[in-house]
């Protein structure tokens, strides 16, 4: 059992298919609380950033190239045990493998566009939401 928050972000693929409002609200019937949402549009270099522990991997420029593309939707979840069962919840990376009824089984088209981001840890979490959200935002 680890900690209560985790952080996601609808992809600009996802937000541009008109998805958003379906997804938030599966959030909310899965039982996440929505601490913090915005919606905004990052730079190149900002999604490498949000992503720099992917710098070596092969898929780093295609990754953020797809992420700076359009607008997303950034928000901290609360439940308990938050970063294990939100990734349980949304289903594997590649929507192809994910479970029926997951997000990325029902919202994603492929392993860049997978419709919903979700943290791998709670260090990530921490880092992620505050990259996205300042203190005042978060309260
Ligand atoms: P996400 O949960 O946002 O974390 C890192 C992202 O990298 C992941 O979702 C995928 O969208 C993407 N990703 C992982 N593996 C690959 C790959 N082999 N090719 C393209 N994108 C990938």
């Amino acid at each position: 059992m680890t900690g209560k928050l985790t952080f996601t972000m609808i992809k600009p693929s996802a937000f541009k298919a008109g998805y958003t409002g379906n997804i938030l609200t599966k959030f909310e019937e899965g039982g996440y609380k929505i601490i913090a949402l915005k919606k905004t549009t990052l730079s190149k270099e900002q999604a490498g950033y949000f992503y720099e522990m992917h710098r070596e991997r092969p898929f780093y420029g295609e990754l953020t190239d797809f992420m700076s593309s359009g607008p997303i939707i950034a928000a901290i979840l609360e439940k308990d045990n938050a970063v294990e069962s939100f990734r349980k919840f949304i289903g594997a990376t590649d929507p192809a493998k994910a479970e029926e009824g997951t997000i990325r089984k029902i919202y994603g088209k492929s392993l860049s566009e997978n419709a919903v981001h979700g943290s791998d840890s709670d260090e990530s979490a921490e880092r992620e939401a505050s990259f996205f959200f300042s203190l005042l935002e978060r309260v």
